[in-house]
């Protein structure tokens, strides 16, 4: 009745933005990502007898509402598959800062897939754990398989689930992510992604999205770096495009974004190998070599409004690790 989990989260090479199923998060277009090694949110669920609720701690602050909610839907999920009738403890824990806007929901959800079904004593395969992750948030899905991952969109519940398409150890590439503001986000991906088919531009990203996934999914398999950044960085500025031009608009960038995204064209354009991606916030991933890190780093620390650094490498899949 008790389980821990640990997973990491992932960043997106190809992004997810828009659903076709808000309430499933079917997704209008497959994307693609790698797992962050070095990041991780741990997660310990237990079913017991002596509670009236579901309840949450998490980074031992103990959490209600929407929060809440949505982690006693995958619960609710769990006790349906499994016939358990107990209420959960849940407790969870990033080891990267909490606020550093690193997207903490595809580690978090997976984690607590993995965990909840553990601890009910169900044998889900890696399929339905993403697609029981994917119900919590739509990137968790990604989190469940190992190193680089491509999710499917599908087109019903049991066939839009994330899969590995390369593991870890098939290329050393690292995020270094800059961070420029540690605030929270004031729009959310879950509300941003019902925002998305109020763009015009939406539409057009969704019908080239077939072309990027080709070209994105070929770059890795020929780990050909160059290939890779100039899909990578278009897919990114165009699901910018789309959240700048929804109704209402979502602007995510702050002139510290700018300023790094021109210097990775500028350093790339002379030679080193980076490139940038940005979430649903203002901070900056910059995707390189591993053995490149420390002169990414040097340079990104000198960049004005680069308040912290955090680096990883290629991740593994979410795994257990008690129980
Ligand atoms: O899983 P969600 O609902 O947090 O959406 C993630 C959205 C992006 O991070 C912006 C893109 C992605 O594919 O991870």
């Amino acid at each position: 009745m008790k389980a821990i989990a640990l997973a990491h989260p992932n960043i997106a090479f190809i992004k997810y933005w828009g659903n076709r199923n808000h309430d499933l998060r079917i997704p209008v277009n497959g994307s693609f990502s790698m797992n962050l090694k070095g990041l991780s949110t741990k997660t310990q669920v237990i079913f017991r007898e002596d509670l009236s609720e579901d309840k949450l701690i998490l980074n031992e602050d103990e959490a209600s509402g929407a929060g809440l909610m949505r982690v006693s839907q995958i619960l609710d999920e769990v006790r349906q598959k499994s016939g358990i009738n107990l209420y959960a403890q849940v407790i969870s824990e990033n080891n990267f800062p909490t606020g550093a806007g690193i997207a903490s929901s595809a580690a978090a959800f997976s984690a607590l897939a993995l965990a909840a079904s553990k601890a009910a004593g169900l044998k889900l395969d890696e399929r339905a754990l993403s697609i029981l992750a994917r119900h919590g948030s739509g990137s968790a899905c990604r989190s469940i398989p190992s190193g680089f991952v491509e999710w499917t969109d599908g087109e019903k519940d049991e066939d839009s689930y994330a899969f590995t398409l390369a593991p870890p150890e098939h290329w050393d590439l690292a995020d270094c992510i800059a961070v420029v503001s540690s605030g929270h986000k004031e729009v959310g991906s879950t509300q941003g992604h019902r925002l998305a088919e109020t763009s015009p531009l939406q539409k057009a990203r969704i019908a080239d999205a077939p072309r990027r996934i080709r070209i994105c999914r070929e770059a890795i398999l020929e780990k050909d770096f160059e290939k890779l950044a100039s899909i990578v960085e278009k897919d990114s500025d165009m699901m910018h495009a789309v959240m700048m031009t929804s109704n209402p608009a979502l602007f995510y960038w702050n002139p510290a974004t700018l300023r790094v995204m021109q210097s990775v064209r500028n350093w790339r354009a002379k030679g080193l190998p980076v490139f940038y991606t940005i979430d649903a916030g203002p901070n900056v991933h910059v995707i390189t070599l591993k053995e490149n890190i420390a002169e990414v780093k040097k340079k990104l620390s000198h960049l004005e409004g680069v308040q912290n650094l955090l680096t990883a490498t290629v991740g593994g899949a979410a795994r257990v690790i008690e129980g």
